[in-house]
C-alpha cells in the first residue's frame, strides 16, 4: 500500500488551515510508536487472552485477582513509556482552533503528558482506580497496585477506572464528544480500527454534519470508506508532517 503523498498531506493541510473548528479522534495507533501494543492485531493486548475476561464486569467478579494482574501488567508496561511525536502534533493543533477537541480512545495518559488539556477520554483513564461500592476515585498515577486492591473507605474491591465491554461510557465525555462531533468542521481520525462503537460513530456523526474527515492510519480501515482523505503511515510521521505542512502553507 502507497504512503500518504505531499500532495495528499497539503489536500489535508489546506483544509485544516481553513477550519476554525477541530475534533480530533484517537486510538492505540498513535500510542503503537511509543511501544505500547494496540488491541488488534497481531501482538495486539487481547492476543492469547479473552476479552471478556479480562475486559467485562463479569469477568471482574469472576476472578478480580487474575484481571488486576493484567492491569497492573499493563501499568507496569505503561510506567517508563513517553508519548511520541504523535501525540506531540496532536498537543500543537490544540492551540490553532479557535474550538477544538480531542477525544481519545486510550487509556494511557500520554496525549495529556504530551500536553492535550482540551480532551476527553472517552474509555476512561487506566491510572485512575474507582471503588465498585462506593463514589470513592483515586489518581493512582505511575503506580502499580496490590494484587487485591481495596477501597480505603469501605473495603470493597477497587477496579481500574476504564470502561469495560457492556458498560456505559461516562455521560459527561460522551456528551462533549457527540457535541464535538456535531460541530466540527474538520474531524482528524487517527490510529483507530474503527471498529468500536459509539466512538467509530463519532465519525459518521461528524459526516452527517457536514465535516471533512481526514484518517491517518498505516492501512486501511472501516472507517476509510467514510474519509474524505485518507493518509496511509505512521501517525508519528504523518501527523507532524500535517502540522509542517499547515505551516509552510501561511
Ligand atoms: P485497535 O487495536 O483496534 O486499532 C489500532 C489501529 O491503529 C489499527 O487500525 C492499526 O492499523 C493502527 N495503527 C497501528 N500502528 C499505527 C501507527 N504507528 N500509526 C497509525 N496507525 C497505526 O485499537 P482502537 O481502535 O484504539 O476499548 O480500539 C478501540 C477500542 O477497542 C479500545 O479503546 C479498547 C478496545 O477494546 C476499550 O477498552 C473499551
Amino acid at each position: 500500500m502507497s504512503t500518504a503523498s505531499d500532495e495528499m498531506i497539503a489536500r489535508a493541510a489546506a483544509a485544516l488551515r481553513r477550519c476554525r473548528n477541530l475534533c480530533v479522534l484517537t486510538g492505540a495507533g498513535v500510542s503503537a510508536e511509543s511501544g505500547v501494543p494496540t488491541f488488534r492485531g497481531p501482538d495486539g493486548f487481547w492476543q492469547g487472552r479473552r476479552a471478556e475476561d479480562l475486559a467485562t464486569p463479569e469477568g471482574f467478579r469472576r476472578d478480580p485477582r487474575g484481571v488486576w494482574a493484567f492491569y497492573n501488567w499493563r501499568r507496569s508496561v505503561l510506567k517508563d513509556v513517553k508519548p511520541n511525536a504523535a501525540h506531540e502534533a496532536i498537543a500543537q493543533l490544540e492551540g490553532r482552533f479557535p474550538a477544538f477537541l480531542l477525544v481519545t480512545q486510550n487509556v494511557d495518559n500520554l496525549h495529556r503528558l504530551a500536553g492535550s488539556r482540551r480532551m476527553v477520554e472517552i474509555h476512561g483513564n487506566i491510572w485512575r482506580v474507582r471503588c465498585t461500592a462506593c463514589a470513592y476515585r483515586e489518581d493512582a498515577f505511575g503506580r502499580v497496585l496490590a494484587d487485591e486492591p481495596r477501597c480505603p473507605g469501605c473495603g470493597a474491591w477497587l477496579r481500574p477506572d476504564v470502561v469495560w465491554f457492556g458498560e456505559m461510557l461516562p455521560v459527561e465525555a460522551l456528551r462533549r464528544a457527540e457535541e464535538a462531533a456535531q460541530a466540527c468542521e474538520v474531524m482528524l481520525v487517527a490510529g483507530t480500527s474503527g471498529v468500536v462503537y459509539p466512538a467509530a460513530g463519532l465519525v459518521h456523526v461528524a459526516r452527517a454534519h457536514g465535516a471533512t474527515v481526514i484518517e491517518v492510519n498505516i492501512e486501511r480501515t472501516e472507517l476509510s470508506a467514510f474519509a474524505d482523505i485518507t493518509l496511509i503511515g505512521k501517525a508519528g510521521e504523518v501527523l507532524p508532517a500535517l502540522v509542517r505542512a499547515m505551516d509552510a502553507g501561511e
